[in-house]
């Protein structure tokens, strides 16, 4: 029997209207989190909350585009101002068009790097006052495996992703001195509806060929290693960043 890891704990979750951090909101929820999510998609995101809690004591669904520093200040605002503190934080929002690197423009550049990395300084500064002010916090960044790989027709995701993992090494020197952890979650190929649209049947079958477990990483997966991240049982932990990819990369 498992018990509530976050038993009343505060979490903002961005990117929660599908996919990988609808799956974590949904295990926070169940493991007694109070969840605020944030995504620019306000439709997806208002029913992920509804499911969590159709009362909306206990799950807050705010359309928030995290390129938007004011969005974000204004949801922190909000967290504190009903529930009083912010205990984690899961910077999970991203994008990953493909796209060639000599017809790549600069604006498809700057998108990547703004949704996936900017959006990361933007939540972290905004959350970390109040996470040094109650004396703990727990912060996982999702970046992707694809950075230890490098990957064609992706320069601007991988950048991004990579990014991602100085960011939470940074930090996490700076931030440990407070007893803020803050430490990164890279997946390997997760199966989401997202990906259906854009990768092929043969590119799935050689995923599952070079991982070391022969089935496809689903988003509970990631959301489990992001549960364990946020609680208690990872408190020897920052700066670190955790492979869920199926034993794909090893180091
Ligand atoms: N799916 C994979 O195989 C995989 C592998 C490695 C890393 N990741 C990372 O996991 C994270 C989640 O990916 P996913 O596969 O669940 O994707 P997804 O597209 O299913 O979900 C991403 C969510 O983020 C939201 N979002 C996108 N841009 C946003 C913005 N500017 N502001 C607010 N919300 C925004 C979307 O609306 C969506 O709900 C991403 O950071 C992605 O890079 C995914």
């Amino acid at each position: 029997m498992w018990q509530m890891l976050l038993d009343n704990g505060v979490a903002i979750v961005t990117g929660a209207g599908t996919g990988i951090g609808q799956e974590i909101a949904r295990l926070f929820a169940a493991h007694g989190a109070r969840v605020v999510l944030l995504d620019r998609n306000a439709e997806a995101n208002r029913a992920t909350a509804q499911e969590l809690d159709p009362s909306g004591r206990r799950a807050v669904a705010l359309p928030v585009d995290v390129r938007d520093r004011a969005a974000i200040d204004a949801a922190v605002e909000r967290t504190i101002r009903e529930w009083g503190r912010i205990d984690v934080l899961i910077n999970n929002a991203g994008i990953y068009p493909r796209q060639e690197f000599l017809s790549m423009t600069e604006a498809q550049w700057d998108e990547m790097q703004d949704v996936n990395l900017k959006s990361m300084f933007h939540s972290q500064q905004a959350v970390l006052p109040h996470m040094i002010g109650c004396g703990h916090g727990k912060i996982v960044n999702i970046s992707s495996v694809t950075f230890h790989l490098g990957v064609p027709n992706l320069t601007h995701y991988v950048a991004s992703k990579g990014g991602v993992i100085g960011l939470t090494r940074s930090l996490a020197r700076e931030f440990g001195k407070n007893n803020i952890h803050i430490n990164c979650i890279t997946p390997g190929a997760v199966l989401v509806e997202a990906e259906k649209a854009v990768v092929s049947d043969e590119q799935v079958q050689a995923f599952v060929a070079q991982q070391s477990l022969q089935r496809r990483i689903l988003p509970i997966d990631i959301a489990r290693t992001a549960l364990f991240l946020a609680c208690e049982l990872s408190d020897g932990l920052t700066g670190q960043t955790l492979n869920v990819d199926g034993g794909w990369v090893m180091h």
